[in-house]
């Protein structure tokens, strides 16, 4: 992995103190229908950024904070492809456990599947689509600091509707609290990323089902403020991609190409070819007379042949390249891209192929589901 900085991932805290109390509950459920047809067949957690799924940075981020309990919440669909991918977490200093919830109830109704793992520790609950830019260690001693019952990390966006919307006192107290209101009264999104006292699962036994059927934990949250317990916020001062979308998930993987990405050739690079920046070509890839423009990521496996490939672009593994200019791209595993005079902001799924059988000289911008054939 060459991912450096804020996400390198030691499983301990600052100081090397490991955060006993404190578990996480990270939610991986849900059917990824946004990014359909990408995520038709698989987890929109497991879709990667630069060539790692998401849900690897976000437990980057909980091993960082010195939180070793982790309860991943998985669904029937997607749950068996979320464990085989991510393990018991030991590698990363994690212990893992899953936990299924039967369907798409609510993220309250996951806390409560979680019940009996949480007990009654204090615990971070991330959602497992989010990337965010910076760690949770001062969001953690935000809470700890003002003995809060609930912490809730915001992010001020010009799309505030689309969301949870928090509002805000002077002392970072949340006042009121919104799911996708039609008329927001702050600019300020929650991110998906909170900490909870025990004090919520009383709070989330409280709740009735919304109108669209789901347990809200936006609803469990105002019912502490209602109780009057003290409930906090923390600003994110750096990045957050909400990853569901395609737009959202190139621009995530060309912000953590561009951050976090060192230049680490370890795969087959012949004389005929020119890597320049910061570009990773991983043990088993091969490059043949191509030119390689960082920063972007090529993973094992992978043949790219007489191609240009330019910035921020990840190429997943086992994927061949032939004669190609691509720029700006999401390639995922195992694709196939032959005779393209230029492919950009595209996002092609596992297995597809994007071949050329006519003369035309015209830029693409494709996003094509798994296993698809696209002859242009
Ligand atoms: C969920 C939360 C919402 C939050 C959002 C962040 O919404 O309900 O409060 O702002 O995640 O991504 P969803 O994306 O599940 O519609």
């Amino acid at each position: 992995m060459s991912v450096r900085g804020k996400n390198g991932g030691s499983g301990m805290a600052p100081g090397g103190k490991t955060k006993k109390s404190m578990k996480a509950l990270v939610l991986s459920g849900g059917k990824g229908t946004r990014l359909r047809p990408i995520t038709h067949t698989g987890a929109k957690q497991l879709v990667p950024i630069a060539n790692r799924p998401i849900l690897a940075y976000v437990l980057d981020n909980i091993a960082r904070a010195g939180i070793r309990d982790v309860g991943i919440i998985i669904s029937p669909e997607t749950g068996g492809e979320i464990r085989d991918t991510i393990g018991d977490g030991s590698g990363m200093g994690l212990s893992i456990t899953y936990l299924l919830q039967d369907a798409p109830k609510g993220l309250a109704h996951a806390v409560a599947v979680g019940r009996d793992f949480l007990g009654d520790s204090p615990f971070v609950m991330y959602l497992g689509d989010n990337l965010i830019g910076c760690g949770i260690e001062n969001f953690i001693e935000t809470f700890e600091g003002a003995r809060s019952d609930a912490v809730i990390l915001l992010k001020p966006v010009d799309n505030p509707s689309s969301f949870g919307v928090a509002e805000v006192d002077a002392s970072g107290k949340i006042t009121g609290l919104e799911e996708k209101p039609k008329a927001p009264k702050s600019n300020l999104a929650l991110v998906g990323v909170y900490v909870f006292s025990s004090a919520i699962h009383g709070a989330i036994s409280e709740i009735k089902p919304s109108e669209r059927g789901e347990l809200e934990i936006t609803d469990a949250i105002r019912r502490l403020i209602t109780s009057g317990k003290p409930v906090h916020s923390h600003i994110v001062d750096t990045w957050w991609l909400d990853t569901g979308k395609k737009d959202d998930l190139l621009a995530a993987n060309t912000v953590v190409l561009d951050e976090w990405f060192t230049r680490r050739i370890e795969g087959d690079v012949d004389d005929l070819s020119r890597v320049t920046g910061r570009v990773t070509v991983e043990k088993g890839a091969t490059i043949r007379n191509s030119v390689l423009r960082g920063p972007m990521a090529i993973a094992a496996g992978s043949v790219i042949e007489d191609s240009f490939i330019g910035p921020f672009t990840s190429i997943g593994a086992g994927t061949k390249i032939k004669k190609s200019i691509i720029e700006h791209s999401v390639i995922l595993a195992g694709a196939e891209i032959s005779h393209i005079d230029r492919l950009e902001d595209s996002l092609i799924g596992r297995g597809a192929k994007v071949v050329k059988c006519h003369d035309r000289h015209e830029a693409l911008r494709l996003m094509i589901g798994d296993d698809s054939v696209v002859e242009v």
